[in-house]
């Protein structure tokens, strides 16, 4: 822990804030890396039925140390859903925990009522059926719970999967597909990173450490274990990385070359982007390809946290700097096409944009509130396209997620965004003290009786009100207040 006047000065600079937990690395990376199984489904009718089920259990993150988790379909963490753009899916999602919880589709374009936030809670012993198109951009996704001021902890405890919108047959997609590493488990690797705190006893705990980012743990999981290690067999590597950690932002890359990021939270950037370093906050995601040697080993490290181009000079920037997974080559590796030069084109034209709205955020409140389910803090008119200014007031970390849409990153600081942020994104890191601009259109989806959400995903922060809620509806139509009376509050 760190006291006295470096502290401050941490508390104004730091990515992760004053008093953090410091990691402790494992004294060997040789915990085989799992790999979540894949969701099974039916086809029902023309839809992608899947069921999963919430529930408690007991998962070892170190080998022959029980803790007491929860997961879907398991005890900790989800299994991989996987379907195709195009496709209607159904998912029939069980509760068996003793608390009522929810399944939130991140990053999923679909109806409100489907959307699996707050206003959608299942109760212990019920069953909640979602279902709705698939159409976006092919992407990693994840979904987990969303109670409103408990979704820091259903996440923590391991509540918890990613959701893989696989391109459509035929697609330019699918064609970039072919020539990325693509087969599950293999050479397409999920990697979920999550950090975590223990008690004496060896329990999860949730500490309130004084950290203003919320909690930073001492130990990182990957795929629910400590010190993981993956064997790989192909000259060329994709990482699916998703940051499911509550609070904690991390830098990720190997020490000494670069890293070809591919994706974002949406879908392929335009072209890939070399980076020695990929920035994560709570609930960002990136598709890296990494290139081995024949019997080469390397470490995905997280180094310390930057802000921009300027490396945070804050002595717990030395205790945030960590290693994560270590991977292995065999000696003989099968080959791999080399990444396509050109990935995607998409892209909202800021002069097409109707509409401005600015968001403010300072301690838990957005624009002044704190979320409130009973209120609608926004009223979108579907079909509009949008630019959102979002600033950070506060002199740490948050960032911002918008529901329902994947928004293209404007301007960040006043400047043009960095190539790593050129693609489509729903969660954004917010610099301390600085503005981003997003644009996003609102396609379809108009009802008035259901919000969407947007909000921190720093969870506690989301958890004691940093959210605000908005309707997309009909032109000339406003939110109705009876139903959202309605929802159960
Ligand atoms: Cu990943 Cu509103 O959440
Ligand atoms: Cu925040």
């Amino acid at each position: 822990a760190v006291t006295g006047a470096g502290a401050a000065a941490i508390t104004l600079a730091g990515c992760n804030t004053a008093s953090t937990s410091a990691v402790s690395e494992p004294e060997r990376f040789d915990a085989a890396l799992p790999i979540p199984p894949l969701a099974e489904s039916e086809l029902v009718d023309g839809i992608r039925v899947l069921r999963i089920t919430a529930q408690a259990g007991t998962h070892q993150f170190r080998a022959g140390e029980d803790v007491s988790t929860w997961g879907f379909d398991g005890p900790y963490g989800g299994p991989t859903v996987r379907a195709t753009v195009g496709e209607r899916v159904a998912v029939e999602v069980t509760n068996e925990l003793d608390e009522s919880t929810s399944a939130h589709w991140h990053g999923m374009h679909l109806p409100p009522d489907m959307d699996g936030g707050p206003h959608q809670m299942i109760e212990p012993g019920d069953t909640w059926r979602a279902e709705w198109l698939l159409d976006q951009a092919p992407c990693t996704l994840w979904y987990h719970p969303h109670p409103h001021g408990a979704t820091e902890r259903h996440v923590y405890r391991g509540l918890a999967g990613l959701f893989y919108l696989d391109p459509a047959p035929g697609s330019a997609e699918a064609a970039v597909e072919e020539q990325l590493p693509h087969t599950y488990g293999v050479d397409d690797v999920p990697v979920v990173i999550g950090d975590k705190s223990f008690s004496d006893g060896g329990e999860l705990v949730i500490d309130d450490g004084g950290n203003e980012v919320g909690l930073l743990g001492d130990v990182v999981t990957v795929n629910g274990v400590v010190g993981p290690v993956l064997q790989v067999s192909t000259e060329r590597v994709r990482l699916r990385l998703l940051n499911a950690s509550t609070a904690r932002t991390y830098s990720l890359g190997l020490p000494g070359r670069t890293v070809t990021l591919v994706a974002t939270d949406g879908g392929l950037l335009r072209q890939p982007v070399e980076l020695e370093q990929v920035r994560l906050s709570p609930g960002e995601r990136a598709e890296v390809v990494l290139a081995m040697e024949p019997g080469e080993e390397v470490m995905l490290h997280s180094f310390e946290p930057e802000l921009g181009n300027v490396v945070v000079p804050f002595a717990v920037g030395a205790n945030d700097a960590f290693d994560v997974l270590r991977i292995v080559a065999e000696g003989e590796l099968s080959a791999s096409p080399e990444v396509p030069g050109e990935l995607a084109t998409f892209g909202l034209d800021a002069a097409s944009a109707t509409v401005r709205r600015e968001f403010r955020l300072s301690d838990r409140e957005i624009n002044g509130a704190e979320m409130d389910m009973a209120r609608i803090d926004e009223t979108v008119e579907v079909g509009t396209t949008e630019i959102w200014t979002v600033i950070n007031d506060d002199l740490s970390p948050h960032n911002f997620h918008v529901h329902d849409v994947q928004f293209e990153v404007l301007s960040v600081g006043g400047s043009e965004p960095p190539p790593e942020l050129g693609g489509r994104k729903d969660t954004v890191y917010l610099e301390p003290g600085r503005a981003v601009e997003l644009i996003m259109t609102f396609e379809d989806y108009a009802d008035p009786q259901w919000p969407y959400m947007y909000h921190c995903h720093l969870l506690r922060h989301e958890d004691e009100g940093l959210m605000g809620q908005f309707v997309v509806v009909e032109p000339g139509e406003s939110a109705d207040p009876s139903m959202i009376a309605g929802h159960g509050l």
